[in-house]
């Protein structure tokens, strides 16, 4: 997280003299389980120690007076103005006051400034973080009531109703309900979950950041979440029980095979498989068996890049470099794709070797800086004591 200093300094500067609250909500990884949430399935997600900060006050009116440190704007909105406003950052914090209100809400103005040190594109959930931050310090501050889970589907409709991405829950789940040392296993329809500790003995998770900044507001990750609903129109007008992919077994797929746009099966036959590929990865990690739940990062990796087509030519490169380098168990591309950052599981031993081969291959392929960031799993969002911040 951004040193609370600088957030607080950029609050003071443009609120002088007002007294504030600060909040922070971390951004995430997902160690399997890609593009099940919007399809009913299960993901694997964990908070980590990188995210967005807010410094915010309520001001008494329905004015919203917001300073964002990475954009270096401030801007104001009426939160009863039913346009919103035209700077995309700040889609984020009208929507989830829209998102509330249209759930019951009363909430007020505030003043804030807000930082983060998500990198932006990286496949991390920086705008997830966002959402959430504000959710939850509107939500404290206003004495709303909404629990974590509601605070997680008021950001993501945020992003279907006033970003135009229509994203699954487990980017705001994963920032609301993350818990230091746990990865969640999550059942994107039920929302029930599990914490299960991830600490693998001898092993690390390295994350390297291709630099090439996706945009899932482009349009492609909608696209695919069409050709999932296709695949399951398709099928439910035999099978009236299916709702979802979650409800297609690969066995029933492959009856559709001819049936379907190729296009559409090739998606769909991704997605069947990736849930039962995180419930055996699963196993693997309950047994200690992390080379094997590496094998399977592996296999999604390869489900993503040639039947779901969300990966890209450097994610592609890097996954290769990892799977010749002595002690990388498993690496995949992660998150939404199209760029993005790769997340490998490795010995602890091998990871400075690892990051040093793939700098040193995408220096030469491409003539750039690959970025390694390296991250902690920790705390879901959370109010912290201004008086020990200082
Ligand atoms: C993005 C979305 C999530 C999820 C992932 C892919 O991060 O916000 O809901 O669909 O892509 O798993």
């Amino acid at each position: 997280m951004l040193k609370p200093k600088k957030v607080i300094d950029a609050f003071k500067k443009n609120f002088p003299g007002v007294k504030f609250s600060y909040f922070t909500s971390p951004g995430r990884i997902n160690l399997i389980g890609e593009h099940t949430d919007y399809n009913g399935g299960f993901v694997l997600p964990a908070a980590v120690d990188k995210g967005i900060s807010l410094a915010i006050a309520p001001n008494g009116t329905t004015k919203v007076n917001a300073f964002s440190m990475d954009y270096g704007e401030k801007l104001t909105f009426d939160i009863n103005d039913p346009k919103k406003p035209a700077q995309q950052w700040a889609c984020y914090i009208y929507g989830v006051v829209q998102e509330m209100k249209e759930r019951g809400a009363a909430p007020g103005g505030f003043d804030c400034a807000f930082g983060g040190d998500v990198p932006l594109g990286a496949g991390m959930s920086s705008s997830a973080a966002l959402e959430s931050v504000f959710g939850y310090a509107i939500n404290t501050l206003f004495k709303l009531g909404f629990k974590r889970e509601e605070l997680a589907k008021i950001g993501q409709m945020t992003e279907h109703h006033y970003v135009g991405v229509n994203c699954g829950i487990m980017d705001q789940f994963a920032s609301l309900m993350g818990k230091e040392g746990k990865v969640i296993r999550l059942d994107c329809r039920s929302l029930g979950y599990k914490r299960v500790p991830f600490n693998p003995r001898g092993y690390k998770i390295v994350l390297i950041d291709t630099m090439v900044k996706h945009n899932l507001a482009s349009g492609e990750y909608n696209v695919r979440r069409a050709q999932c609903e296709a695949g399951v129109a398709a099928i439910k007008k035999d099978h009236p029980n299916v709702e979802l992919l979650r409800d297609v077994s690969p066995a029933l797929l492959e009856q559709y095979k001819d049936k379907l746009d190729p296009m559409v099966y090739k998606r769909c036959s991704f997605v069947v498989k990736e849930s039962p590929r995180l419930l055996a990865g699963c196993r693997d990690l309950a047994k200690g068996d992390v080379p094997a739940f590496g094998k399977k990062m592996f296999e999604t990796h390869d489900g993503l890049s040639k039947d779901y087509g969300v990966s890209c030519e450097k994610l592609d490169f890097i996954v290769d470099v990892a799977r010749k380098c002595d002690g990388v168990v498993g690496a995949r591309m992660m998150g939404g794709g199209f760029g993005g950052c790769v997340i490998a599981i490795v010995r602890s031993g091998d990871a400075k070797a690892y990051i040093e081969a793939v700098q040193k291959a995408y220096k030469k392929k491409f003539n750039l800086d690959p970025r390694v960031i390296n991250v902690a799993i920790s705390d879901g969002a959370k109010r912290w004591n201004v008086r020990k911040l200082r």
